[in-house]
């Protein structure tokens, strides 16, 4: 992470569904840029996809609860989601 947090919207989460360049993925509040991870996810791309732009965690947890997703993808934090018309500082 560069130390600069981005607010998220739902909206511009959605802008980001690309894959395999550009693809964002709101968990547990936090928005992350997957784009680097997406071939290495054990439960295959198509399923990963699935939130691409959107907030997984719902899937997530329904999935593999026990996965430390902040451990491995801290590194790809973009930003935190927040409600729309929230993001500008
Ligand atoms: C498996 C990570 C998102 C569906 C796994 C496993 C990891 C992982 C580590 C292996 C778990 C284990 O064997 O105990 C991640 C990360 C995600 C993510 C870091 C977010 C960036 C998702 C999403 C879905 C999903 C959004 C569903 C739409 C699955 C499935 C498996 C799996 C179905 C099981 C594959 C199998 O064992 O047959 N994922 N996952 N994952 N994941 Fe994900």
């Amino acid at each position: 992470p560069n130390g600069r947090l981005l607010k998220v919207t739902p909206s511009m989460l959605a802008a980001h569904k690309t894959a395999p360049d550009d693809v964002w993925m709101a968990l547990q509040g936090k928005v992350y840029n997957i784009s680097a991870y997406i071939p290495f996810h054990p439960g295959g791309e198509k399923e990963l996809l699935r939130a691409a732009g959107k907030d997984g965690t719902k899937l997530f947890n329904a999935t593999h609860p026990w996965v430390n997703v902040d451990g491995m993808l801290e590194e790809c934090m973009v930003g935190i989601l927040v409600s729309e018309g929230e993001a500008k500082v």
